[in-house]
């Protein structure tokens, strides 16, 4: 359906016929939060919602663009100092000029391009958009970037062009998803594996919140600083730490008077998270998804309390997640807003749905969204429609 919409409008914009249209996905991520950017694990998986994007070469040095659900135009050059106005724009251009500087020869474009991510929630919209620009310029530019340096292409694109210093985990898992699979990846090495996830008995689902936070970016990037200041002084007693994930709360204690209590606690957290990543790898190989839901708890507490990425609202679900006996529960994604990811028994999941969802209408006038997860195929190419 996407791929009708994107052809439609781009025939409408450009009157141009023959594109190629790619499509690339959002993702959930199961446990492991905060923890890519400190050099730990974790645990996506992409899925069935995204970004599509219809899109043809037209010979120029310049590209024009249009986003179909803002009814936004934006054309702009492949120059650094060509850096268009609009956000969502900005990705699509910081794309090009990190493929450019990986030495993919970049050159002029038409596009248009639809969602069905929601913006905002914690499903990696944008990671989703880059990904799209990343994997189909790559192809239809010839070039040999395999989809490891495309991740990496994504991420500078946040951290150069959209002022967020995330992590790899978004655009990782948009480009490697597979389909019933969920993605253990180690965010140093980019060593990774599939794990079949077809939980017996159980759902994910993922309640949206409808919470935006708009200091989102610029509170991520000081959780980000609070980590590396605590490595800084762990590395002065012990140097082969290279991130938090090589640290233990025994080095932590040790410098307990050097750093902040803030960033003390905020890497309490993440020294916990990468353990708790490996438990719930090890309940999940035993298909004990009750070790599993005790661990998403925990790391709900962990951001709530310590690393401080929840809000009121999130904490509201997982409360009521609590008091209704779902196996799991906890905020997904960066935080300070978005969705709470819920694994669900069967059984359950009815009346857990309908209990949020009048309990959160009556505390705060709306639904929250129920989004069913279904794990999906990454990064793809939809063909060429005329
Ligand atoms: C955002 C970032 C990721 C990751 C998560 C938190 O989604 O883009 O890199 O840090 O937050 O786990």
């Amino acid at each position: 359906m996407n791929k009708e919409i994107v052809k439609s409008a781009f025939v409408q914009q450009y009157g141009a016929t023959d594109v190629a249209v790619f499509a690339s996905p959002g993702r959930i991520n199961l446990i492991g939060e905060h923890t890519d950017y400190n050099g730990g694990f974790v645990f996506p998986g992409a899925i069935d919602k995204g970004i599509t994007a219809a899109i043809k070469l037209n010979g120029s040095d310049r590209v024009r663009a249009y986003a179909i659900d803002l009814n936004e135009r934006a054309e702009f050059g492949l120059r650094e100092e060509d850096a268009p106005a609009q956000s969502w724009a900005r990705y699509i251009f910081g794309i090009c000029r990190e493929l450019i500087k990986r030495g993919l020869v970049v050159g002029g474009f038409d596009t248009a391009f639809t969602g069905d991510v929601p913006l905002g929630a914690g499903m990696s919209s944008s990671a989703a958009l880059e990904s799209t620009y990343a994997f189909a310029l790559n192809r239809l530019f010839d070039g040999r970037i395999d989809k490891f340096e495309l991740a990496r292409a994504g991420q500078a694109t946040e951290h150069n062009y959209c002022g967020v210093k995330c992590g790899i985990m978004d655009q990782f898992a948009s480009l490697f998803g597979q389909a019933g699979s969920l993605i253990l990846l180690d965010c140093r090495s980019l060593e990774y594996r599939y794990f079949p996830f077809r939980p017996q008995g159980y759902r994910l689902v993922l309640l949206d919140t409808l919470v935006k936070h708009e200091l989102a970016s610029s509170a991520y990037n000081r959780r980000r600083q609070s980590c590396e200041a605590v490595v800084a002084a762990i590395q002065k007693r012990h140097p082969e730490v290279e991130f938090l994930r090589d640290a233990t709360f025994e080095m932590l204690a040790e410098v307990s008077a050097e750093v902040s209590a803030e960033d003390y606690h905020r890497a309490e957290y993440v020294i916990g998270e990468v353990a708790r990543v490996m438990a719930v790898c090890d309940a999940l190989e035993r298909g004990d998804y009750e070790t599993v839901g005790q661990k998403m708890y925990e790391t709900h507490d962990g951001m709530s309390r310590l690393y401080e990425v929840s809000c009121e609202e999130l904490d509201f679900l997982n409360a009521i997640a609590r008091e209704s006996g779902v196996t799991g529960s906890r905020v997904m994604g960066g935080g300070f807003g978005g969705c709470t990811i819920n694994l669900v028994k069967d059984a359950l999941y009815e009346p857990f749905v309908r209990t949020a969802k009048a309990k959160y209408l009556a505390r705060y006038g709306k639904e929250p969204k129920v989004y069913d997860v279904v794990i999906s195929d990454g990064a793809r190419e939809l063909g060429i429609t005329n």
